[in-house]
């Protein structure tokens, strides 16, 4: 299906991030779009690391940045299995960043869970979903988590 052709899910890659992961495949099988799965790596060291530099920090963060790209390679290796599937792992804030890549790279079709990592389960949406749901440039698929 031509209006469906690229396909953003996203990840934390946390058990409640699952069920929009599986439906994003299960998508592209279905209309054989591409589909990109990407990570946002945000900034959450402690302050209280001390770190001597900015440019410390960084280096820190770009090393989770690489150890997440491999988690993600894997991660889509065993989840999207027969999609053609590219993955992506950035630095930043995750609403923003998803926001972003899906301006910028043509998505049409935005599919994530209704809630991550984040510890409080009554809300209905986690705040990620909430504000890329304010924000994004195509329709988005909320799929709600286990137990969510
Ligand atoms: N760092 C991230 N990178 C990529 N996708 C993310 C990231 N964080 C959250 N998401 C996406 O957003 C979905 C909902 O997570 P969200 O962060 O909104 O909820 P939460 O973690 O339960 O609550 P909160 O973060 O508000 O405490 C996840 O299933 C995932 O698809
Ligand atoms: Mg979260």
């Amino acid at each position: 299906m031509a209006e469906f052709s690229r396909i953003l899910v996203t990840t934390d890659l946390s058990d409640q991030a699952l069920p929009g992961v599986v439906r994003a495949a299960s998508l592209s099988r279905l209309l054989g779009s591409e589909v990109v799965l990407l990570l946002v790596v945000e900034d959450d060291l402690p302050p209280i690391l001390g770190l001597p530099s900015d440019s410390e920090r960084d280096r820190i963060l770009e090393t989770h940045r690489e150890r997440a790209a491999e988690a993600l390679t894997e991660y889509a290796g065993e989840h999207l299995v027969g999609c053609q599937v590219e993955t992506a792992a950035v630095l930043g804030v995750a609403a923003r960043e998803i926001v972003a890549y899906a301006k910028e790279n043509a998505v049409d079709l935005i599919v994530m869970a209704s809630h991550g990592y984040g510890p409080i389960r009554q809300i209905l949406l986690g705040s990620t979903t909430e504000r890329v749901l304010h924000h994004a440039p195509c329709p988005v698929l909320v799929t709600p988590s286990r137990g969510g």
